[in-house]
């Protein structure tokens, strides 16, 4: 065990030591990790730093001591809602990340169906790709998750989301685009089979969120998924992914005022006066929100055009590749920036091992045991370098026959 030390060391010191500690981290500025980690250049990561290190020691306990704090959330939430057409109606808060956004989400819909139909023993309708956070919001807030099988492109089925809602039913969920295999669910007919039965119906776009109203600028198709869908009640959007802010920031929007109050705690129950609450912290540095401010000012809406066809482009590059390939299967061809793939002859997780000892980061998932890829603007000049161990990677496994466990998308450490 480590104790502090006696003395206090000196700055260069500790530098050189933080330098020593990340020498085996994974090179995420090189664009060798196809996951946890995004950068948009040198230029934008070094005004997030110091933008994060202006505000590191501002509370958004409370902002009306930080009128700093109150207009960035105000812009941040502005400049979110409005690429999501959310109308002047909506009500937002800033997280702590896409995990706090979706626990959030279902917290306030179970306070909903509590309030409006006494509903006591609440159940969520989601797709088996939704993300695992809804599940952490299952256990943490007793709300019951029913997940429904997507059909054999990966996209949610509206009937049968439609099937398995009950009268204790108090959220449906989808994703733009959900996590394992990079697909958009049809968010429209969801919503509206949601709004049919008189429910919320939350659209995850904590990957697409800045993504897909830019591949829409540019042309591309996208299925509809924002605000401008009728039904859609909640979004989520995380910043510390495609904003390319650092971590520690995402957005949940509400259609309106309302639905967000659910999402508030508050109490006078102690000797400390009111305390209210929107989110599940309580003291939260200002730095991921000034980050990201700066950040999204910084790159404007022509930044973040610019970067998602980059983005979009190297996922193209890859996947176009992976699908040449003999042996590999793309589980379905990217709505975004996010993909999946599995081999028929060889073991996915040792090929995921043997990437990682070419020092490529990717994400290994199951069912079906297959490799994961959030490609961003980073990749955009490192696809031919990725294939090229991949193809070093498969092929050694191919012949070995190894296998390997898989590795974990989280960890409990
Ligand atoms: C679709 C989706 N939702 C939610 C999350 C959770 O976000 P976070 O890891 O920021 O808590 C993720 C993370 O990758 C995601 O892909």
């Amino acid at each position: 065990m480590t104790a502090l030390p006696p003395r206090g060391r000196s700055a260069a010191a500790i530098l050189d030591d933080l330098d020593r500690l990340s020498r085996d981290d994974v090179d995420w500025r090189s664009g060798r990790a196809f996951s946890l980690a995004y950068h948009a250049g040198p230029d934008v990561e070094a005004l997030a730093e110091l933008a994060h290190a202006r505000f590191a020691g501002s509370n958004m306990l409370n902002v009306a001591a930080f009128p700093s704090l109150r207009a960035m959330q105000a812009d941040v939430l502005a400049m979110v809602g409005d690429l999501l057409h959310a109308g002047p109606a909506a009500a937002g808060s800033i997280t702590s990340g896409g995990t706090e956004s979706l626990l959030l989400a279902v917290k306030a819909a179970r306070g909903l169906a509590r309030a409006e139909r006494g509903v006591e023993r609440p159940r969520m309708v989601l797709p088996t790709t939704a993300h695992a956070a809804f599940e952490k919001a299952a256990a943490d807030y007793g709300v019951e998750s029913v997940r429904v099988p997507v059909g054999p492109d990966f996209r949610a089925v509206p009937a049968a989301i439609e099937a398995a809602i009950d009268d204790d039913t108090v959220l449906v969920a989808c994703s733009a685009p959900s996590y394992p295999q990079g697909v958009v669910d049809p968010v429209a007919e969801i919503a509206a089979v949601a709004a049919s039965r008189g429910l919320p119906c939350h659209v995850d776009a904590c990957m697409g969120g800045l993504v897909l109203p830019m591949l829409e600028r540019a042309g591309e198709p996208v299925t509809p998924f924002d605000f401008r869908v009728p039904g859609v009640t909640s979004m989520s959007v995380d910043l510390h992914k495609y904003g390319y802010a650092p971590k520690g920031v995402s957005v949940l929007l509400h259609r309106d005022k309302r639905r967000r109050s659910f999402q508030a705690f508050s109490t006078d129950n102690w000797l400390g006066g009111f305390y209210g609450s929107l989110g599940v912290l309580g003291t939260r540095g200002g730095g991921p929100l000034a980050a990201a401010w700066a950040v999204m000012n910084r790159l404007g809406a022509e930044g973040y055009l610019g970067l998602a066809s980059e983005a979009r482009a190297a996922t193209l590059e890859l996947a176009g590749a992976l699908r040449e390939r003999r042996g590999v299967r793309l589980l379905a061809p990217p709505d975004a920036t996010l993909l999946a793939f599995g081999f028929d002859d060889a073991d996915a997780f040792a090929v995921g091992a043997a990437l990682a000892r070419r020092g490529f980061w990717v994400d290994q998932q199951s069912p079906p045991p297959s490799l994961h890829c959030t490609v961003n603007a980073v990749h955009r000049g490192v696809i031919c370098d990725f294939l090229a161990a991949l193809d070093e990677a498969h092929e050694e496994v191919r012949r070995s026959g190894s296998r390997a466990e898989a590795k974990a998308y989280g960890r409990a450490e």
